[in-house]
């Protein structure tokens, strides 16, 4: 009965020692969104279920192996034991009991999760390789960056042209893949303003570990301003606008403005400059060399750099002023 007691104790110590030590606060960065909380609550569930059978086993191991070693002289063989069918029953209907029991938890927490709330914002989130566009609908605003508004509900729908994605913002807690082919979607609410970073969760090619966007949350009528000063692009230069097209679609993913090399050549000094090509010809960078790179990425590949990595899509997705005005960005680049 002594022996009973004092394992009892110590697996009840040791199971509170490590549940905490598990547990989210511990482990995890700042909590940053309601539908998070959730998450949050059955990590330190698990956390204490995981630290409880640690100890269960490490426990009674160690204490039978210090406390119940083989005497000095005692040669004797131990107890032959045939199985204890009470012992199985226990060790197979606690553990059902516990995987229904979560089972349970997370049918609930799930639907909590993806009720709607009546004021929620829809943003339209497109993840390609190897950049991120958020649209706002309800403002008809895009940006390259993720702004939301604390203390109300968002609505994210996922598209991708290319491959598969998956959107994580770790402070947000939950993950959601982008499918081509299909929308996917997730709810949710941030609680805490400051900067973030939303991270692609699913190897995606070349550039994967560098698909990142910042993400701020922040008070509402900061966001309102924020939507209000998106609303004056109309009078930018072509060049300005130009720019922005080149974050909003991801062409800066591949091709810096600062000279540095990446997956495309870098713009920087690009226009007006000889370039060779991969079939040894050379040609002069211009208006008409690069109007058929953007349409047509394979027909003329730079010297040491890869064919079939850009997208072939743009001849349907820019209309014919939005290439002018990305042309107009990479002149402004130029020589
Ligand atoms: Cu997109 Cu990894």
């Amino acid at each position: 009965m002594r022996h009973f007691i004092v394992v009892v104790v110590l697996i009840a110590v040791v199971t509170a020692g490590i549940g905490f030590l598990l547990g989210p606060e511990n482990i995890l960065p700042t909590l940053a969104s309601e539908e998070g909380a959730y998450v949050d609550q059955l990590f330190s569930m698990y956390a204490f279920v995981i630290a409880f059978f640690f100890a269960l086993i490490v426990v009674i191991m160690l204490y039978s192996a210090v406390v119940f070693r083989r005497k000095k002289g005692d040669d004797e063989p131990g107890a032959n034991v045939h199985g204890n069918s009470a012992l199985e029953i226990v060790w197979t209907v606690i553990p059902l009991g516990i995987v229904l029991f979560f089972a349970g938890v997370g049918a609930v927490f799930l639907g909590d999760v993806m009720e709607a709330e009546a004021d929620e914002m829809v943003v339209k989130v497109t993840a390609a390789q190897w950049a991120w566009r958020f649209d706002y609908p309800e403002y008809g605003v895009s940006s390259s960056e993720l702004i939301l508004p604390k203390d109300r509900q968002v609505l994210f729908e996922f598209e991708s042209p290319d491959v598969i994605h998956s959107f994580w913002v770790p402070e947000f807690r939950l993950k959601q893949d982008i499918v081509p082919g299909i929308t996917t979607s997730l709810r949710l609410k941030p609680t805490l303003a400051g900067n973030y970073t939303v991270r692609c969760a699913e190897l995606c090619g070349l550039n994967h570990d560098y698909m990142l966007a910042p993400v701020t949350v922040m008070e509402s009528a900061d966001f309102d301003s924020w939507v209000t000063a998106q609303s004056v692009l109309d009078i930018l230069l072509p060049e300005e606008r130009g720019m922005r097209l080149a974050e909003l679609n991801g062409c800066v993913a591949c091709h810096t403005a600062d000279g540095s090399s990446s997956v495309g050549p870098t713009w920087l000094g690009l226009f007006g400059s000889e370039d060779l090509l991969a079939d040894g010809s050379t040609i002069i960078v211009d208006e008409a060399y690069l109007l058929k790179s953007i349409l047509d990425p394979n027909s003329q590949i730079v010297e040491g750099f890869l064919a079939d990595l850009m997208p072939k899509v743009y001849e349907d997705t820019f209309s014919q002023a939005e290439i002018e005005d990305l042309i107009a960005y990479i002149r402004s680049l130029g020589n």
